[in-house]
């Protein structure tokens, strides 16, 4: 407000009847250095004062607030009337000390003689006269007002404080993290905990806050003024762009820095290929000779998962590991790769993280965190172990390339026909017409599942199923059918 007044000394009015008030109090207006104060009137009746406000124009009407010829709320109706920028004290000198209401024309509100003071003596302006006014006696000095906001801000810190800790303290006992199971994990764990801390602090800070201001500052009974008029505060304004920025860009440094310790490679790993498909995983292990449905792993060693998919995008996901990565379709240019490195023995669930479809739910695989030995031993026993009865091979080849998701062996209804009695039977196909289930129908519909659909069931078999079975293990796929009698 000050800085907006234009050059010149302040004019002021003074409205009194009693002249030991006015001649008093320009006496000590005049006393101010520098010529900043101009007395341009004393007023002693409500129509001198009145035609003093049209002739001279004062920036600022300082009225006794206990002479009773003066109709305070007249000259406060009058001044809320006119356009140009003006100032009513009210000053009382009375019973109760010196106490003072002003008002602001341009915001008409009854501000705190408090918050009015400070704004002069923080100014840059020189136009001080109403702390020289009215703090003759120093009752109000700057410092008590300062101290007075000291406290709201002491109370309101400790609050946050407190709510901060009790935040922390409340989410450490909620479980918000599975087991931690796997080298990879820590970093990330570690992550988490810091931005734990910080949404716990900016929780504290919003709300507690909100919860002091609505208790301490509530509108109490009667109270029928306006609220302070803020205008901004550009250092308050700078802090809170600064220090969020400054944060993001710290937790993005950090963000790499986890990112290349999950990403860091031990020597000789144990390569696993992990296939998805609508709706099942495939584990490979190449250098084994192994093919399977649940991933074992043994502990304390790094693999190397080569994630693909036969269809849609699946993502890998075993929340116990912390990390997640998407399995594309597209073949060898798509793989994506994920180390873990398990650190204690167990039984988990690797879960598809992305929408790939109505069993997408269901797509869930065991995985199994052994030692060393047991691995080896459940190694050595799946590479030897290969039936010589090609109806149990085909039950094998069927589970671990994932048609039983879709084809139930039981008579189920499910996503595809169920292969229970299919041999030999009249299939009603989409196109109106019928199909003898045979040999050549069910190697055709390996091979090419598109070629015949069967009524009510949608073609969203992979068309490459086939692609990484053997012939021998086709036969012995529709040997497994020809058994569901
Ligand atoms: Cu695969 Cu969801």
């Amino acid at each position: 407000m000050t800085s907006e007044k234009r050059g010149g000394p302040w004019r002021v009015l003074i409205a009194s009847s009693h002249s030991l008030f006015a001649e008093g109090l320009r006496g000590l207006l005049q006393k101010r250095p520098r010529g900043e104060v101009e007395v341009v009137g004393l007023a002693a009746t409500i129509e001198e004062a009145l035609d003093a406000l049209g002739k001279h124009q004062p920036d600022l009407v300082i009225v006794d607030y206990d002479d009773e010829i003066f109709n305070r709320d007249e000259i406060l109706a009058r001044f809320v009337e006119g356009e140009g920028r003006l100032r009513v004290v009210l000053l009382s000198l009375g019973d109760g000390g010196d106490e003072a209401i002003v008002y602001d024309r341009r915001t008409m509100a009854a501000a705190q003689i408090e918050d009015w003071l400070e704004k002069w003596t923080d100014s840059q302006v020189s136009a001080q006269l109403p702390v020289i006014a009215i703090s003759d006696e120093e009752e109000q000095s700057p410092f008590q007002k300062r101290s007075k906001h000291m406290k709201h801000y002491i109370f309101a810190a400790l609050l946050v404080i407190v709510l901060t800790l009790a935040s922390i303290v409340g989410l450490d006992q909620v479980r918000l993290l599975p087991e931690q199971a796997s080298v990879q994990a820590e970093p990330i764990d570690i992550l988490f905990d810091i931005e734990f801390k910080i949404i716990a602090f900016l929780f504290a800070l919003i709300v507690g806050l909100m919860i002091y201001s609505i208790i301490v500052f509530r509108r109490r009974p009667g109270d029928d003024t306006d609220a302070d008029h803020v205008e901004g505060n550009p250092r308050l304004e700078v802090l809170w762009t600064i220090a969020p920025l400054a944060t993001v860009l710290y937790l993005s440094f950090l963000g790499a820095q986890v990112l290349g310790d999950t990403l860091r490679a031990d020597p000789q790993p144990l390569e696993v290929r992990v296939v998805g498909s609508q709706w099942s995983w495939r584990f490979e292990y190449p250098l084994e000779g192994i093919t399977s449905t649940e991933l074992r792993l043994p502990v304390n060693k790094q693999a190397l998962l080569q994630l693909s998919s036969t269809d849609v995008i699946h993502s890998f996901w075993v929340p116990e590991f912390r990390l997640k990565q998407d399995a594309l379709p597209g073949g060898e240019d798509m793989i994506r790769e994920l180390r873990i490195t398990p650190k204690n023995t167990g039984e988990y669930t690797v879960r598809c993280a992305e929408l790939c479809g109505t069993q997408h739910a269901t797509m869930i695989a065991p995985v199994l965190v052994q030692t060393q030995e047991d691995f080896q031993a459940w190694v050595d026993e799946q590479a030897g172990e290969v039936s010589d009865d090609p109806v149990e091979r085909g039950q094998r080849w069927a589970d671990q390339f994932g048609c039983l998701a879709c084809h139930t062996t039981d008579g189920t209804q499910s996503v595809g026909p169920t292969w229970q009695g299919v041999f030999g039977s009249q299939e009603a196909l989409a196109d109106g017409t019928t199909v003898e289930v045979d040999e050549a129908y069910l190697r055709e519909s390996i091979l090419n599942p598109g070629a015949k659909i069967v009524a009510g069931h949608q073609n969203i078999m992979p068309a490459n199923i086939a692609q990484d079975m053997t012939d021998e293990q086709i036969d012995d796929v529709i040997e497994f059918i020809k058994s569901l009698r």
